[in-house]
């Protein structure tokens, strides 16, 4: 999907459909008021006789208007002027891109943020090109006879008057913002029989290939094992695929600058282990690896972006699984940073493959680490689908990370770190024990890993509950590459 911005009339729009918007109560916008006045009053007539009230995200589409060059207009329903929250007007422009998908249109002018001012301007058309590209996406490449592709191509973001020039370069990186969530939902939809940890090793080295300032290294067992990864082995010890430590290092800046970090959970498949998961929704932890892509998903969109920042993804990736060779409850662990684990229930594994992560991220002499894993079960419990759960050993860090996600609408929750928690993770045999209890799951999850991170600045986003829907709508959201993206923008432009 492309976009783009211009400045135009609308009623001279050689468009194959023009969007404009219709408050609450007929109240036509400045776009469709000028389209009205072309077409003798057409668009009020209808408004006048109730075929279109303005309620907010409600559309109605019309063909060959008189006096317009466009050969359709789509009205869409803003509601009650002034009274937009970001839930409706995410609302109203899902409703204006499924009515858009539905027509055999492959390109379309939306006036849409003429009456925004200049910060809502660029949150509205953030928006619009990540609703527009979500709809577009297809999750069908695995069947015998793919549906056909989006026929919408191509959006154009116009406006009556000139359009503030930051605009254009803020759809441009929302694109490419979309296209890295696009990447990430692809990957997280695979299947745990193609989707391995070698082939997101793959995936890492064809993004090395596609760009330049890209570099890409993947290292083996044999190399974890010199490194004394003992936490993240236990993992892969009962899986027939070979588990790979995967470093993407994408130099936009000077190399002196240190580097944010992001290290993204790539468990490929997690039955749990011999600690062995239910056997219902099992398939979904296919979507284990979600952390993984959305590191690959953003290195993507900052390559394309040519962000001026030094940023490095590590992937720890394994698989798993139960086997006579599996790790069993009650084993120890050292792992590289020395601590050693006693693992209580496999089914923890999420921080075993990012402690030895985390303490290996510290080679790159980060700035910044920011790790994302689909850790715990605890984290849907407390935030639900809608916001990550965020923890972090830096208030400002937090700060940031919050700011890019309400920024993006890919929203992240703070939960406490603090010391009370970490006496749950105590072992009588190690240093300490893979979990902490029912309660405050989450939290003690966090705590295990902030162990391990205690040599820089760190936040951790568990996306359990994020990265992925359940039910009819199943499939991977992409999510958080909006946030991270934003906050990597936000670094370094500020
Ligand atoms: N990958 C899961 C977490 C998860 C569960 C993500 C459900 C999304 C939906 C993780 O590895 C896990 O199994 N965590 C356990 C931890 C427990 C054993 C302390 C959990 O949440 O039950
Ligand atoms: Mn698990
Ligand atoms: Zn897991």
């Amino acid at each position: 999907m492309e976009f783009s911005i211009k400045q135009g009339n609308p009623e001279k729009l050689k468009s194959a459909c023009v969007v404009v918007g219709v408050h609450e109560g007929g109240k036509l916008s400045k776009a469709a008021q000028a389209l009205d006045k072309a077409c003798k009053h057409t668009l009020s007539d209808l408004i006048a006789q109730g075929d279109m009230s303005g309620k907010s995200a409600s559309t109605l589409l019309l063909h060959k208007l008189p006096g317009i060059d466009a050969e359709r207009v789509l009205l869409v329903g803003l509601g009650k002027a002034g009274e937009q929250g970001a839930k409706s007007r995410i609302e109203i422009l899902q409703a204006l891109f499924k009515a858009l998908h539905g027509t055999p249109a492959k390109e379309a002018s939306l006036y849409l943020a003429e009456e925004a001012n200049d910060n809502d301007a660029g949150w509205l058309l953030r928006q619009a090109v990540f609703i527009a590209s979500g709809q577009a996406f297809r999750s069908d490449s695995l069947k015998s006879k793919p549906a056909e592709t989006a026929k919408l191509k191509h959006i154009t973001f116009a406006f009556l008057d000139k359009p503030q020039a930051s605009l254009k370069e803020g759809v441009a990186r929302s694109a490419a913002a979309a296209r890295g969530m696009a990447l990430a939902k692809a990957l997280g939809n695979l299947p745990g029989n193609i989707c391995t940890p070698s082939y997101l090793a793959a995936q890492a080295l064809a993004l090395a290939k596609a760009h330049k300032k890209i570099k890409t290294t993947v290292l083996d067992e044999n190399d974890m094992r010199k490194l004394g990864m003992g936490a993240l082995l236990a993992v892969t010890r009962g899986s027939e695929q070979p588990a790979k430590l995967i470093t993407l290092e994408y130099s936009g800046a000077d190399k002196k600058q240190k580097p944010v970090v992001l290290v993204g959970k790539g468990i490929t498949f997690d039955s749990g282990g011999i600690s062995l998961k239910p056997g219902a929704e099992m398939d979904e932890m296919k979507y284990d690896m979600c952390g993984a892509a959305s590191v690959l998903g953003t290195l993507q969109a900052i390559a394309e972006i040519g962000l001026k920042l030094n940023v490095v993804g590590v992937i720890p990736s394994a698989e798993n699984l139960p086997s006579g060779s599996a790790s069993k409850p009650g084993d120890i662990v050292t792992s590289m940073s020395g601590q050693t684990v006693e693992i209580l229930n496999t089914d923890a594994e999420g921080r075993l493959v990012l402690c030895d992560a985390l303490t290996y991220a510290a080679k790159f002499k980060p700035d910044t680490v920011i790790d994302l894993a689909t850790l715990t079960g605890a984290c849907v419990i407390a935030l639900g689908h809608v916001a990550s759960g965020l923890f972090s050993n830096d208030d400002k860090l937090a700060a940031d990370l919050l700011a890019a996600g309400a920024e993006t609408h890919d929203r992240a929750w703070q939960l406490p770190l603090w010391d009370d928690y970490q006496p749950l993770l105590d072992s009588n045999f190690a240093d300490m024990q893979n979990i902490g209890g029912r309660a405050g799951g989450s939290i003690t999850a966090a705590c295990f890993l902030s162990r391990f991170t205690k040599d820089y600045r760190w936040a951790h986003l568990d996306i359990a509950g994020t990265a992925w829907f359940s039910g009819k709508e199943k499939g991977g959201t992409g999510r958080p590459v909006p946030l991270l993206t934003q906050y990597l923008i936000n670094r370094a432009t500020k």
